[in-house]
């Protein structure tokens, strides 16, 4: 497990995704309320960049209520295919294949995320 810096809570809007380059991962992140998602910044029907899709919700963004799963996507801005934020599983054609998804937490004024590093 290898925790790394993603940004500033503040540098994080709700209701928006970010993309950053983190260890090598081009990812796509979003936040609800105190709830941070990341996933990687590509779609998996045809490589769009998730990042400047736009987020829907049935939850409430603001709150960060959205535990059930499928309460919040990220909309692919190419085809409009859809990923639940915090499974990466595909809830909309044209994309079927899940993406991946990185534990990510808010630590205080900073977001952090688990990408694969030397230890795996
Ligand atoms: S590239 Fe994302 S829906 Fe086609």
């Amino acid at each position: 497990m290898t925790w790394t810096k993603l940004c500033a809570v503040a540098d994080l809007p709700e209701g928006a995704a970010k993309t950053f380059d983190v260890g090598g991962f081009s990812l796509a992140a979003a936040r609800a309320g105190m709830r941070v998602f990341v996933l990687e910044n590509r779609c998996s029907h045809d490589d769009g960049p998730l990042g400047q899709g736009r987020l829907v919700a049935s939850g409430d963004l603001a709150t960060g209520n959205l535990a059930t799963p499928g309460a919040a996507e990220i909309e692919c801005p190419r085809h409009g295919g859809r990923f639940d934020l915090a499974t990466g599983r595909a809830t909309r054609m044209p994309s079927i294949s899940p993406i991946e998804t990185f534990d990510a937490k808010i630590d205080g004024e900073s977001v952090w995320v688990d990408v694969p590093g030397d230890d795996g």
